[in-house]
């Protein structure tokens, strides 16, 4: 019999009836040090006393009005957003699924209204996530998410991650954008170099070509920038958004340049939820700590600390481990077993870990992690590859 949750998850058999800060509570009492922030999203931490004060300030006075209001925290998290970044303007969105489909029609729209309807295509590149939607499959372009969900929407290229030279053969008079993550999150952590990133925004710029980043695993302070792309140099045309910037609630955005926008006139585009009051008063006051320098400090201190801890790791357990890659805190253990076993593994260890694609183990944990966590983190994390030893030791 189907269960009533439908089974499109494998989850682990574990119960949290709380978080605070670094720490999920299971229903049995155990304490948890968590690695994984809900895949990238309590960038916070949990229960963080702002964003718990935000929250349920905004609940006391209003939940929801729709969008055919001005709602005031909406221009206010729009507000600091674009003074923030390279964006001139907002859309909120519920996910970065709808982050990407507003991504790809923004696009789209622009060359339409430039006159060149022709030019719909996407470029994009394996090993990349964009989320489930028909458009976010069909951008990632994977077998393993589009298999059985055809016929898939169309105008998307797929393209080796890192070569620049065919991504130069593959752009012509139908290309509207070029989409990337700048760190490849669910595709195994791997940071795109900032030469690659500057290269990308050059040839965008000879080409006629809008560049799309996906900001969603890796924004919103996750690389020790508010966003990831900041360490290149460059700006994007749009970016999308999603996971930090909620903090736990679900909230997404699109940010635009005024150009790129412009295509996006009243009507073109719409969302019930987007943007309500609830979601953009915690976005607010998460942006209020992301974009505080001493806290970035703070993010690249630790993130220096914690790369340093895991080297040593990958050094302790030659057998499990091959490398430590990603950025900020924003890290990736390649392995040479099956990144599950140590996911398992450290769940006996009471450590919370994330599996990606290409034998890599995720490390995301809150921002606000702490120094004597990621102490603590390491050496769960050296339990856990211990007793793997120990297993395969024994089933020699
Ligand atoms: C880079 C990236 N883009 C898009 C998405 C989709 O976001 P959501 O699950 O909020 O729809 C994800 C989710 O993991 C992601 O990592």
């Amino acid at each position: 019999m189907i269960p009533s949750v439908l089974p499109t998850y494998s989850r682990a058999p574990l119960h949290f009836v709380k978080g605070e800060g670094t720490w999920l509570v299971e229903e049995d009492g155990r304490r948890f040090l968590d690695l994984g922030s809900g895949i990238a999203v309590n960038a916070l931490g949990h229960a963080h006393p702002a964003l718990v004060a935000a929250l349920t300030a905004q609940a006391q006075n209003l939940w929801h009005v729709s969008n055919l209001y001005e709602i005031p925290q909406q221009q206010a998290l729009a507000d600091k957003l674009v003074e923030a970044s390279f964006a001139d303007t907002v859309f909120f969105t519920n996910s970065g699924t709808e982050s990407c489909e507003l991504a790809v029609k923004m696009a789209r729209k622009y060359w339409y209204d430039k006159g060149q309807p022709d030019k719909t295509d996407i470029i994009a590149f394996a090993g990349s996530f964009h989320g489930r939607s028909s458009a976010g499959i069909a951008a990632a372009g994977s077998e393993k998410m589009t298999k059985g969900f055809g016929p898939l929407l169309p105008g998307f290229k797929h393209l080796a991650w890192g070569d620049h030279e065919a991504l130069e053969a593959a752009i012509d008079d139908t290309t509207a954008a070029i989409l990337i993550e700048p760190v490849q999150g669910e595709g195994g952590i791997r940071p795109l170099p900032d030469q690659c990133l500057q290269g990308l925004r050059k040839l965008c710029d000879e080409k006629g070509v809008l560049l799309i980043l996906d900001e969603v695993q890796c924004g919103i302070g996750r690389t020790g920038r508010l966003f990831a792309h900041e360490w290149a140099g460059i700006t994007p045309d749009i970016i999308m958004v999603a996971k930090g910037i909620g903090g736990g609630f679900p909230l997404g955005a699109v940010l635009a340049t005024e150009e790129a926008a412009s295509g996006m006139t009243a009507g073109t585009h719409g969302s019930t939820y987007g943007g309500n009051p609830l979601g953009c008063a915690v976005g607010c006051a998460v942006m209020d700590h992301v974009t505080d320098p001493a806290f970035l400090d703070g993010v690249n201190r630790k993130a220096g600390l914690l790369r340093q801890k895991l080297e040593g790791l990958v050094a302790a357990h030659p057998e499990i481990f091959e490398a430590v890659r990603g950025t900020g805190l924003m890290l990736g253990l390649k392995c040479k077993i099956a990144p599950a076993d140590l996911v398992k593994a450290g769940y006996e260890a009471l450590v919370i870990t994330v599996p990606a694609a290409d034998n890599v183990v995720r490390l995301l944990p809150p921002l606000t992690i702490t120094e004597d966590e990621i102490g603590e983190a390491i050496a769960r994390l050296d339990t856990a590859a211990s007793s793997l030893e120990t297993q395969a030791a024994s089933s020699v």
